[in-house]
């Protein structure tokens, strides 16, 4: 369908920052779409392009192995800017030479604009900025009719265009769309609004009216299934299909007999209160399932981390299943997948290493025949916030930190017994209790305990002690593709530490997590 809106297409040649150049395209309130590079001319012209943004990628345009790319949409007089390899494409395309660089550039760079009319414009030609480079080519020779508008000290063409006003293409080897990037955003703003003159139509506003009537057509008359997890994302998800669709959608919620302490009472307080219909007091109908022992059945003693999250993954799609068939004739799924969960499937690259395999209803909708409804598959976390906002969720809902499908499982390292997931429940309790009373809730992207598989020597009232140690995990991030570690302050550690020592049984050592996110993951498991 082509959008209403002014739309910039993006070709993704496979960089880990395609969507990033999405997002700030959307925050310059234009309204784009990513096509694979080997998208054909006719899909591209279908979507009606004011610009076409050649994004970054492994590759290098002077190796065989390259991805293919309809070249000819550079005849159509569109404007089009080309980022690191996407510029290197165009230069190759239009007769200039790329050649291995002599120094790579990976990280910051100091950029000296030399025409500060229309990409750089209001930037000025004076002051030298930020941005952040990463690329191993670089271009040896310019194409006959192109200048270079910027410089520095490795790069002497970090930034090109074409005189020839005939095409309209702009190169930077540089990657405006990362927050490393002083004035990327304003870079791109420019291309978008200026160059291209794409109107700023779009709003999360204008996102959300248009995903309703997307799920609306999509969905037709059909019932549809949603699995309710209680996070920000299914909730969001939950809630737009909601005002789409009213009484033909079901949410469920299952209880896996891992969820943290008063949760499950905690939700169902929350659902009770959730009128997801703008105007009307009409609520979803949520349906609470308590499979726990089911859950907790499987997981026996299991102590492998992959085999726990295979076999909680197993008993969703099982306890889901049920559910569609005691309501009968459901035909879609809906899910709160988003961006970072579907970048592989975007790209010309396929799959990366499989990490943890991440749970959710996936093996459902191929068994069942389930069309997915997925409507956050393009948004960042941050982003289904202010829709969330936009739907007048409640704050604590918008603001909860993310919780793991496969829930405590994954922080009781080694078997999950009752005992166990009860302790860790406590020290849990106590942790997140203390952040929020502190004003360091929000702070943090998301804070736990994990309860490690060892036992420790301590000393309680003269008497000796062999117990368990608690880990605690606070981070913060933007999208949880990368962490840091939070520096707590160190009198509230203490606090913490001191508290779940005294008050839950069975622990005699408190630790905190200093790994960011690489090398180490958010969860341990
Ligand atoms: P990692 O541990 O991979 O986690 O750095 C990144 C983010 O994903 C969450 N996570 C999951 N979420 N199902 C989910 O819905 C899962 O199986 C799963 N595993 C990890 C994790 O809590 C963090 O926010």
């Amino acid at each position: 369908m082509v959008s209403c809106h002014d739309t910039i297409v993006v070709l993704d040649f496979g960089s880990q920052y395609t969507q990033l150049i999405a997002r700030r395209i959307r925050e310059s309130h234009v309204h784009s779409i990513i096509l694979p590079s080997t998208a054909s001319l006719e899909t591209i012209q279908a979507n009606r392009p004011k610009g076409i943004i050649l994004s970054g990628g492994p590759a290098s345009v002077t190796s065989a192995g390259r991805p293919e790319w309809s070249k000819a949409i550079m005849k159509e007089g569109l404007p089009i800017l080309g980022i690191c390899y996407g510029m290197q494409l165009i230069a190759q395309s239009m007769g200039g030479r790329v050649g291995r660089a002599k120094h790579r550039e990976f990280g910051r760079a100091e950029l000296r604009v030399r025409d500060g009319s229309d990409l750089f414009r209001g930037l000025g030609e004076k002051t030298p900025f930020s941005v952040w480079m990463s690329h191993g080519d670089r271009i040896e020779t310019l194409p006959p009719g192109f200048k270079s508008i910027a410089l520095t000290a490795n790069s002497p063409i970090a930034a090109m265009k074409s005189v020839n006003r005939k095409h309209r293409l702009y190169g930077l080897q540089f990657h405006p769309e990362v927050v490393h990037t002083t004035h990327g955003a304003r870079i791109l703003k420019n291309f978008v609004r200026h160059i291209c003159e794409a109107r700023p139509t779009w709003t999360m506003g204008s996102f959300l009216h248009d995903s309703v009537e997307q799920i609306r057509r999509q969905v037709g008359r059909e019932k549809v299934l949603c699995a309710l997890s209680g996070g920000v994302d299914s909730t969001v998800a939950a809630a737009m299909t909601h005002r789409a669709i009213g009484k033909q959608l079901t949410c469920v919620f299952i209880d896996n007999g891992v969820m943290r302490k008063h949760e499950v009472k905690q939700l169902k307080q929350a659902f009770r209160s959730f009128h997801f219909r703008a105007g009307t007091q009409a609520r979803p109908y949520i349906r609470m399932v308590d499979a726990s022992e089911q859950f907790l059945r499987a997981l026996g003693r299991t102590t492998d981390p992959e085999k726990k999250r295979k076999i909680i993954g197993r008993q969703f799609i099982k306890a889901f299943e049920r559910e569609a068939r005691n309501i009968g004739n459901v035909r879609c799924l809906v899910q709160g997948t988003l961006y970072p969960d579907v970048i592989e499937s975007v790209s010309h690259r396929g799959p990366s290493a499989t990490i943890k395999t991440h749970h959710n209803v996936g093996g459902l909708p191929a068994r069942m025949k389930l069309r997915l409804v997925e409507p956050l598959r393009e948004l960042f976390k941050d982003e289904v916030r202010v829709l969330g906002k936009e739907l007048g969720l409640p704050d604590d809902v918008i603001h909860r930190h993310p919780f793991p499908g496969p829930g405590l499982a994954i922080r009781v390292l080694g078997a999950v017994t009752p005992a166990r997931a009860d302790m860790l429940r406590e020290a849990d309790a106590i942790f997140l209790d203390e952040l929020r009373v502190q004003g360091l809730y929000r702070q943090t992207w998301q804070a736990f305990a994990v309860l490690l598989p060892v036992r420790t020597v301590g000393v309680m009232g003269d008497q000796r002690t062999y117990e368990h140690v608690i880990g605690l995990r606070a981070v913060t991030s933007v999208d949880g593709m990368t962490a840091d570690w939070a520096p707590l302050p160190q009198p509230f550690l203490a606090h913490v530490a001191n508290r779940i020592i005294n008050e839950v049984p069975g622990v005699n050592r408190v630790v905190y997590d200093i790994s960011s996110k690489p090398p180490s993951t958010i969860e341990w498991e």
